[in-house]
């Protein structure tokens, strides 16, 4: 029994551990209720009178050893423990949050709208389900005229012609609607999603986004068209961005341009964006047709107006080189993801 007392002490007293289920093991081997020490106790029981006064005393200070061993252990880890629990740097950075990233033709839209805002326009808003007066009569398209046929219509319900219902093909509609509600002075841009029935590719879409803008009052002139918009070019691709106008057809404007700037990539060298010729593309304009004013209910022999309508997802190309359309509406994080620092 001394043996085994002595080869025990011996033990516990090189035993050293900071982990806490090593100190369990521990308890379980030497205090536990079928450990060692209790073992000890049961051979106790069994020894003469003469060894138990012996014995007794060793054994109850081995005992209150091997516990005091336990004790402090149990104590050091705990203290260690609630070290870890309770005392952090508070100066460390935070895990971080993933922030969102605004899509990119936001981006750009919000971009024209700041700057137009600046030159004294606000915005005007309109259904996408519009009828036929407010996306093609009213803008002097005429009743079964080729010109019908320049934008491709999703017709809801087709009928007669004049009360035809379908997704407006452009936001020119707004200008219908804001021209026959108000009185001139207007000035004002239309941002919206517009729908063409195209099949989807690359380079087309069954829905794209637009700004249009219109400005009618006393006295307006070509020339107010070309400083407003030459101003608008310099606020969003950099000032000496050249323009340039080209003679076009609309129904609802007389007379009617497209209006193209300077290589916004190549700045004029040429490059495959603008397909060697250093000018891309970006709107169309000219000066309200006298009709579309009067169909409005407005005078046509006081008051004149111009109008311009472009393509977001053509400026956003423009600005961010993106060569597939549908990217735009295909939610592909990966791609979004790509606009983050944009929207500090
Ligand atoms: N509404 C035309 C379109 O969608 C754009 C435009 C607007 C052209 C105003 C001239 C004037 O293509």
């Amino acid at each position: 029994m001394q043996d085994k007392i002595d080869q025990y002490t011996a033990e516990i007293k090189a035993f050293t551990s900071a982990k806490a289920d090593e100190l369990e093991a521990f308890r379980i081997k030497y205090l536990g209720t079928k450990g060692l020490i209790k073992d000890l106790f049961e051979q106790f029981k069994t020894v003469g009178t003469e060894e138990k006064r012996t014995f007794g005393k060793v054994l109850n200070e081995f005992k209150q050893f091997a516990e005091s061993k336990y004790n402090e252990l149990k104590d050091s880890i705990d203290s260690s423990t609630a070290t870890e629990d309770t005392e952090f740097d508070m100066t460390l950075p935070g895990e971080g949050v993933s922030v969102g990233s605004r899509h990119p033709l936001s981006l750009i839209r919000n971009e024209i709208i700041d700057i137009f805002k600046r030159l004294g326009f606000v915005v005007a808003e309109g259904p996408e389900i519009e009828d036929d007066w407010h996306n093609f009569s009213a803008l002097n398209f005429p009743e079964e005229h080729p010109a019908r046929d320049m934008q491709d219509t999703f017709f809801i319900k087709k009928n007669s012609g004049t009360d035809d219902i379908a997704l407006r093909t452009h936001t020119s509609s707004v200008q219908v609607r804001m021209m026959e509600n108000g009185k001139p002075p207007f000035r004002a841009i239309m941002p919206g999603r517009v729908y063409r029935n195209e099949a989807i590719s690359a380079r087309a879409h069954c829905f794209f986004h637009q700004v249009e803008g219109l400005y009618v009052d006393e006295n307006v002139s070509f020339s107010d068209l070309k400083q407003t918009l030459y101003s608008f070019v310099q606020e969003l691709y950099g000032e000496g961005t050249k323009v340039r106008f080209r003679p076009s057809y609309f129904p609802f404007t007389e007379p009617s341009a497209e209006m193209d700037v300077s290589c916004t990539i190549c700045k004029g060298a040429g490059c495959n964006m603008c397909k060697h010729s250093g000018w891309v593309e970006i709107l169309g304009c000219g000066m309200v047709d006298p009709n579309v004013l009067e169909n409005c209910g407005i005078d046509s022999k006081k008051y004149t107006g111009f109008a311009f309508g472009m393509g977001i997802e053509r400026i956003t190309n423009l600005k961010y080189v993106i060569r597939d359309l549908r990217l735009f509406s295909e939610n592909d994080v990966r791609f979004l993801e790509q606009f983050k620092t944009e929207i500090i």
